[in-house]
This record gives C-alpha cells, sequence and structure tokens, in this order.
C-alpha cells in the first residue's frame, strides 16, 4: 500500500517537472537563437511524460503500446526529415488533425466505467473537439498541398447548415450525458462533429489556412485537455491547455498582423473573390539589372525586405551570396521581417536560416522601420502587401490599418518580381507608382543572379 502511494506521489513529482520543461521549452521557442534546444528539451519532457503515464494507468499488457511507439516513431521521424521546409504547415496540420482523432478515441474508451456527469461532460467535449479537429485539420491539409481546390466554398444558406449541425451536436451532447447506455447519441456527436470540421473549414481560402492551422492546433490541445480531464490525467490536461493557449496566441497574433479579426479570417470567403482594386497615380519606372547595381555598388546601406515571392523563386542562396558581396564592397546590410511575410508563421526567418543568413541581421517590423530613412536602397524580394503604403494612407483599401515595413522612406526601393500582379490581398500597390522606387522585373532568384553577376 505504502509502496504504491509512494510511486503515485513520485509520478505525480514527474508530471510536474514535465510540465515546468514544457514551458521553459515553449520560452525557448521564441528566439530563433535557441528553439532547437527548447523543442529538444520539450520533447525530452514528453517522453518522461509518458513513461510515467504508462507506470501511473496500471496497465496490463505492453505490447500494443510498444508496438504504437515503435510504429509511431518510425512515421514522425521520417516525415519530419522528408518534409520540405516550405511544407511545414501542411504537416503541422495533419499532426493537429491526428491529435484530435486520438482525443476523440481516448474520451470514447473513457466511457466504460465513467459515471459521473462531469466525466460525462468532458468525454462528450474531448470527442466533440477532437472529431472537428480531425477533418477540419484533413480539409486544411488537403487545402494547403492543392489536393483539393484551395478556394473558399460558399453557398447559399451555409450558416443556417452549420447553425444546424451545431445546434445539432449540442442537443445530442446533452442527451449523451442523460443516457450514456444509449451508444446512439454518441454515434451522432462523433458523425456531426466530423462533418463540422469540414463544414467550418471550406468557406476559408487556401491562403488564410495558416492561420486556421494555428487554431485547429489549439483546438487539439483543449480536445487532450478533456480527455486528460476524462481519464484523470494531469499531465495531459496541463499539456492540452498548454497547446492550446500556444495556438490562441499564435492566431491572434497572425491576425493583428494582417488587421484582420478572426471572426474574419473565419466567415468572410477572404479570397474566394478578388478585392476591389483602387486608381493609383504615378508612373511605373523599371530598372535594368545593370542600372541596379551601379546603385546598389555606390549604396552604404541596403535593406532587403523579403516576402513570398522569395519563397516561391527560391532565392534565399543568391540573397545570401548578394548580401555578403554587398558587405564586402563596405556596405551594411539588414533583412525586415515582416510577421506575415510568406505564407506561414516564420516563413522568411526559415527560408534565409536555411541559406545561413546570421539571425542578427534579421530585424523585426518595429526594429527596422525607424532606420529606413537612413538605408539608401531597400530591395523589395517578391514581397507586395507587406510592403503597401495604402495600409498606411488609404482609409478604403482592405488592408488599411495592417502594419507594413515603410520601405518607401528608404531613399531607394528596388521592387523584384515578375510582373505588376498583385499580392495575396489581390489589390494594386501605390509603392510601385512612388518616385523613389524602381522596378526589376523578372524572377527574383534571376534578377538577383544577375546583380551577383554585375559584382563579380
Ligand atoms: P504577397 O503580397 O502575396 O506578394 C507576393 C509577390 O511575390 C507577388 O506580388 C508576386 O508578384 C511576387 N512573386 C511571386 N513569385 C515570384 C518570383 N518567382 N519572383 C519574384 N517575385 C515573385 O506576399 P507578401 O508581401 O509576403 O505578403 C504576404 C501576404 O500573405 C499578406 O497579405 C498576408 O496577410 C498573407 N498571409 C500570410 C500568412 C503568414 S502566416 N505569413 C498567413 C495567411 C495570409 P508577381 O506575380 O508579379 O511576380
Amino acid at each position: 500500500m505504502e509502496n504504491s502511494t509512494d510511486l503515485g506521489m513520485l509520478i505525480q513529482f514527474v508530471y510536474v517537472a514535465s510540465g515546468a520543461l514544457f514551458i521553459y521549452g515553449l520560452k525557448m521557442l521564441g528566439s530563433a537563437a535557441t528553439a532547437r534546444r527548447g523543442n529538444m528539451l520539450s520533447a525530452i519532457a514528453m517522453l518522461v511524460a509518458i513513461l510515467a503515464a504508462l507506470m501511473d494507468q496500471g496497465i496490463v499488457e505492453y505490447q500494443w503500446i510498444l508496438l504504437g511507439f515503435v510504429v509511431g516513431a518510425i512515421i514522425g521521424g521520417a516525415a519530419a526529415r522528408m518534409v520540405q521546409m516550405t511544407s511545414m504547415p501542411e504537416m503541422v496540420a495533419l499532426f493537429n488533425g491526428f491529435g484530435g482523432m486520438a482525443s476523440l478515441l481516448v474520451g470514447w474508451a473513457a466511457l466504460s466505467g465513467a459515471t459521473s456527469t462531469f466525466t460525462l461532460i468532458t468525454i462528450a467535449l474531448s470527442i466533440l473537439i477532437g472529431g472537428l479537429t480531425f477533418t477540419g485539420s484533413l480539409v486544411a491539409y488537403g487545402k494547403l498541398s492543392e489536393t483539393i481546390g484551395s478556394g473558399a466554398v460558399m453557398f447559399k444558406g451555409q450558416q443556417v447548415v452549420n447553425s444546424l449541425i451545431v445546434l445539432g451536436i449540442l442537443g445530442s451532447a446533452v442527451m449523451f450525458c442523460q443516457h450514456p447506455d444509449t451508444m446512439q447519441w454518441l454515434y451522432l456527436i462523433v458523425g456531426l462533429s466530423l462533418l463540422f470540421g469540414v463544414m467550418a473549414v471550406i468557406p476559408i481560402g487556401g491562403a488564410d489556412m495558416p492561420v486556421v492551422i494555428s487554431l485547429l492546433n489549439s483546438y487539439s490541445g483543449l480536445a487532450a485537455c478533456a480527455a486528460g480531464f476524462a481519464v484523470n490525467n494531469n499531465i495531459l490536461i496541463v499539456a492540452g491547455s498548454l497547446v492550446g493557449a500556444s495556438g490562441i496566441v499564435l492566431t491572434q497574433i497572425m491576425c493583428k498582423a494582417m488587421n484582420r479579426s478572426l471572426s474574419n479570417v473565419l466567415f468572410s470567403g477572404f479570397g474566394s473573390v478578388s478585392a476591389a482594386t483602387g486608381e493609383v497615380e504615378g508612373e511605373i519606372k523599371p530598372i535594368s539589372v545593370e542600372d541596379a547595381y551601379y546603385v546598389l555598388e555606390a549604396a552604404s546601406n541596403v535593406a532587403f525586405v523579403p516576402g513570398y515571392g522569395m519563397a516561391v523563386a527560391q532565392a534565399q542562396h543568391v540573397v545570401k551570396e548578394l548580401c555578403e558581396l554587398l558587405e564586402e564592397n563596405g556596405a551594411e546590410v539588414s533583412f525586415g521581417i515582416h510577421p506575415v511575410a510568406g505564407r506561414m508563421p516564420g516563413h522568411m526567418n526559415v527560408l534565409l536560416a536555411e541559406a545561413d543568413v546570421p539571425y542578427d541581421q534579421l530585424l523585426e517590423m518595429d526594429d527596422i522601420n525607424p532606420r529606413m530613412e537612413n538605408v539608401d536602397v531597400a530591395i523589395v524580394i517578391g514581397a507586395n502587401d507587406v510592403v503597401n503604403p495604402a495600409a498606411r494612407e488609404e482609409e478604403s483599401s482592405p488592408i488599411y490599418g495592417m502594419p507594413i515595413i515603410n520601405v518607401d522612406s528608404a531613399r531607394t526601393v528596388f521592387v523584384l518580381k515578375r510582373s505588376m500582379a498583385s499580392g495575396f490581398a489581390g489589390i494594386e500597390n501605390p509603392l510601385f507608382y512612388k518616385d523613389n522606387t524602381r522596378m526589376l522585373f523578372g524572377d527574383a532568384k534571376e534578377s538577383i543572379g544577375g546583380l551577383i553577376r554585375e559584382f563579380e
């Protein structure tokens, strides 16, 4: 008896230690320099927590668990090794979905022997949130990877249909808690939540999927938290709450950086129709690679501002090369990173880290903006919305109020893109018409390659 109490206390102690390591690991993820170690620390904490949980639950047969452990580790390890950096959001979407399904199954399994209303409510919650997270994540994966159409699917009466599904789920949950022996109510919750996951994500455009995935990540945490209550496991409650809270914080950061509300992302069908384009005064002034070189050669302060087009062109390595040549030429070089440049959180940081650009050269928007007036040449590489002054100047613009990198304050701006096509928001960019802007048309990798050849 005493031995089992001691073991119980030891397990709870290990849970507290793992929880503390999770939080410390999360904090380390806040800086690129410590992120890897933070990730490793949290992974170790998770392993320790799993081992403690295995001892906690009085498990009789370990062979199935061991098999699951080995198969899961092989699939997870191989997937993480093989995935392209730019496909990371897709992989996260899949993992969130599987997390949701795991919580659904844990909740369901907890039904045997559950008697209290509280446990029944947590079971219903873990099944409901887990189910919608599973199918919602699969749709998000499909849209991002373009295995299904990435456009927003909207139809008449969609809100009514969705409201009916939600009512159906709530009604079934109430009936389930009152009659836990009647399995039909449980099946109904499972079916309707799986359906709701699909219905909630189809009206959202593909380019908004990173925000949706971050939100679903938060849901997968909440589902795990509910499952933790259902099986009475403290570390599952703690880990689930951490995922739930950090997912919602990331979602908020992304929405704020786009100056859009979460409800606008979820319900407006952004990207299903192209937004209106405003009239812009001024004329386009193209520049050749040779002329751009002469300006750069004389510059002593250069700021690169990358965007989605750098990812498309895979120009990060040539950008690093040009950066080194400019430094050899005596220029001070920095990079301005907008929080929603590209199509996933940290997109530009990941690409530039891949090309070994030192972290201390990467400046956040709020740090580079005050320095922009001292910049001789701002080189915009495939960025559009994140440098659009309409966000500052035109109240009627759909992106009005979105914080941007003020490249137009630099003495000269080079914009590297292939055409006059708009960016993600589908709107005209007055930057391209400003007196100090020169358009260097062409694929970003080729244009920068041309500049490098001129320097050499
Ligand atoms: P965008 O505004 O989408 O502009 C990208 C530009 O890159 C396009 O105008 C395109 O012009 C150019 N481009 C494409 N391929 C190129 C190539 N090979 N070489 C050179 N240029 C190329 O990108 P941004 O400024 O990074 O802004 C990101 C947008 O995505 C924002 O509106 C943001 O709100 C949204 N968003 C971001 C996130 C996250 S988490 N990052 C999530 C959801 C939505 P051409 O076709 O003329 O070349």
